[in-house]
């Protein structure tokens, strides 16, 4: 492909010296594991999203099941329902499942892709416990509205904030009971592995987060409750603290090259994201809709541009995750067939993108 859909050598050679240093003072050190660097980091994360504590973990979706285990809000053994979205990584219900819950959904609203306040009231039930808000390609769900729903039904929530590093809704990062971070090497914060992390106010949710993460170890070698092995390395910390203070500047480059994809597409048939406040949004993906999103892929392909679905399957109508009382979620399955993912990363050019919207304008007009 000419045009990839996502290059991330680019990022690299923009940080490659302060990187290089960073891994060469974790191998100096000696310690690999939850050292130093994974404290350091974890204070830093913890502040730029404005919370207490921060917890690292050892992927997004060990980050989501330990902070459901660690809030309280899925219990060993029970029967514990948790609302989420349908339209979602299937890791936001497989972190559920891991968690021991019963993954519930509920429908997304049509501007924002983000859980629909009012349709979460509509699967609520005694044995709710909790919502997993997704903050879907980068823009925050509707977190007042959720938490309100949340605390009249007394229910705890838990973001999955995988894609919205950086992204704010009333001047706060994070507004729930915990949230939980993916640094996949994709994700607008990447490391060069896995890596995750757990964010709360409630420092005794983190610390029960750190405890659940080293199996379980109340102290060294003796295991208090049914932990994982779910460490974040000191490389992958190391490099994430090196890649920190560059992420409002490469959120804010993905923000111009989402500019410049609804200035030129505004006005055809495609169907943009709506754009929220600025700070909202971080743009993980810019998502289109198009009535025949399978020709225009192919389209694109010919001219040499990747593009990709997130996401070809609903939950919801994957049998792993049905439950018998599913009930059809409308919004979710109209836009499932239309949804198109363009190149959109820190590192695409202004050109590339102006390419990419030229071809687009030569398959609609
Ligand atoms: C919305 C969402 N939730 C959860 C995850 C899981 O994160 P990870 O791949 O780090 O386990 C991802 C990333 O794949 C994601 O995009």
């Amino acid at each position: 492909m000419r045009i990839p859909f996502l290059d991330l050598t680019r990022q690299q050679r923009e940080i490659e010296a302060e990187a290089t240093v960073a891994l060469t003072r974790v191998m100096a050190g000696g310690v690999f594991i939850l050292g130093r660097e994974v404290e350091a980091f974890e204070a830093e994360w913890a502040r730029f999203c404005g919370v207490r504590g921060a917890a690292g973990v050892n992927s997004g979706t060990d980050a989501l099941t330990l902070a459901l285990i660690a809030s309280g809000a899925v219990r060993q053994g029970g029967q514990d329902e948790v609302i989420t979205s349908p339209l979602t990584a299937a890791y936001t219900a497989l972190a559920i499942l891991n968690a021991g819950g019963i993954p519930v959904f509920a429908d997304i609203a049509p501007q924002t892709y983000t859980l629909d306040p009012s349709a979460i009231e509509r699967v609520i039930t005694p044995r709710t416990r909790a919502i997993v808000p997704v903050h879907l390609y980068g823009r925050m769900a509707d977190m007042p509205a959720i938490c309100e729903v949340a605390a009249r039904h007394g229910l705890i929530v838990v973001e999955d904030a995988a894609q919205s590093h950086g992204a704010q809704v009333q001047g706060r990062r994070t507004s729930a009971h915990a949230a939980a971070f993916s640094f996949y090497p994709t994700k607008n914060l990447g490391a060069y592995g896995d890596g995750g992390a757990v964010t709360s106010d409630d420092e005794t949710l983190i610390e029960r987060v750190k405890v659940l993460r080293q199996g379980g170890n109340v102290a060294a070698f003796q295991t208090g409750v049914e932990g994982r092995n779910s460490r974040l390395d000191e490389m992958q910390a190391a490099l994430l603290r090196i890649k920190l203070p560059h992420l409002e500047k490469w959120n804010d480059r993905r923000r111009g090259l989402a500019k410049i994809y609804d200035e030129l597409l505004r006005g055809t048939i495609l169907h943009l994201p709506s754009a929220p406040a600025p700070e909202a949004h971080v743009y993980h993906l810019y998502v289109v809709q198009h009535p025949q999103r399978d020709l225009l892929r192919s389209h694109l392909a010919a001219r040499g541009i990747e593009t990709l679905i997130h996401y070809p399957f609903l939950l919801h109508q994957q049998p792993l995750f049905r439950q018998p009382s599913q009930c059809a979620l409308p919004v979710a399955e109209d836009v499932a067939g239309k949804i198109l993912s363009l190149p959109l990363h820190s590192h695409l050019n202004e050109s590339e993108a102006r390419e990419i919207a030229q071809a687009i304008l030569d398959f609609t007009s």
